[in-house]
């Protein structure tokens, strides 16, 4: 597996894939791997010859009291993991590698980088439709793969993608979780025990709304309230949101009569997490 820092280099290895007739992926990180990263990078294995994967904790989606400083990063560890894995390519940057010192132009996501996560972290998404922007162009993939644990995120680059005609395919993955539920991310090493143990509410809460819905539960704000009761008997847990959303448009549903998404987000401690789950009408 190659690691490279320079995005010429990069270049420069995957114009010799392409030429070797390589169809290739692209699997975008912010490193400290675990076994919902590692997931995209097996997706990507079974669809692609050539897999890069890019670790980089990007500056420009965290907002000023957010944790870029103390975010986890371990690159020779993540090295190993990919390694395992069979990966081909790990792309490496530092963030002025990144980002020249007078860069100014970025990529704006439009109304639904407003909302939800938006609304409470309103840079991240133009952050993160930036860095993703450079990474496609730098990369030039077939293909691009994202976690549904991200799922405003997901639905943002692909409108992103469709909107500026971006010529790769991006797609989705399913959430990897603990056994107990809760969903891998690299925040979770920042949880206490007590949090930790008090975490999983979360999934839970969301499997209450999905088994609400197949029973035939068709108003959303109900549904909502239901999630909203179950994670208030969590006192570690504090809510940031839980709605119901139309699962393209990601507007929040009065009546759940076609595909629909649980989203929420809290807050234990000092560590913000975020989950959803498919509700599907039947
Ligand atoms: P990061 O949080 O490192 O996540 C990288 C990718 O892994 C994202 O597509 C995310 O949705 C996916 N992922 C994380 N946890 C997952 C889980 N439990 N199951 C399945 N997939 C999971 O998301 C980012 O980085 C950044 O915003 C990035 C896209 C790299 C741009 O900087």
């Amino acid at each position: 597996m190659e690691r490279i820092a320079s995005k010429q280099e990069v270049r420069q290895a995957v114009a010799e894939a392409r030429r070797e007739g390589k169809r290739i992926a692209l699997v975008p990180t912010m490193g400290a791997l675990h076994e919902g990263h590692l997931s995209l990078v097996r997706a990507a294995s079974e669809r692609a010859d050539y897999v890069i994967v890019s670790v980089f904790v990007n500056p420009i989606q965290f907002g000023e009291d957010e944790d870029f400083s103390a975010y986890p990063r371990d690159l020779d560890r993540d090295t190993g993991l990919l390694d395992a894995e069979g990966a081909d390519l790990v792309f490496m940057p530092t963030p002025d590698m990144m980002y020249a010192s007078d860069a100014q132009v970025t990529v704006h996501p439009g109304p639904l980088g407003g909302v939800l996560e938006g609304a409470v972290r309103p840079t991240h998404f133009t952050g993160v439709c930036t860095v993703v922007s450079k990474l496609l162009s730098i990369t030039l993939p077939d293909l691009a793969f994202f976690g549904e644990k991200d799922y405003q995120q997901l639905a943002i680059v692909r409108l992103m993608a469709r909107d500026l005609d971006m010529p790769v395919k991006i797609v989705g993955c399913p959430i990897v979780r603990e056994r107990d539920g809760l969903a891998f991310s690299s925040r979770n090493v920042y949880l206490s025990a007590a949090e930790r143990a008090a975490a999983p509410v979360l999934y839970r809460a969301l499997q209450t709304a999905e088994a609400l819905v197949l029973d035939g539960e068709r108003d959303g704000r109900i549904v909502a309230d239901v999630v909203r009761e179950a994670i208030a008997a969590e006192p570690l847990v504090v809510l940031d949101y839980a709605e119901i959303v139309d699962a393209r448009t990601l507007e929040p549903l009065d009546a759940v009569d076609r595909a629909a998404r649980g989203l929420v987000a809290a807050r234990l401690g000092a560590t913000r997490l975020i989950d959803n789950i498919a509700l599907e009408v039947r």
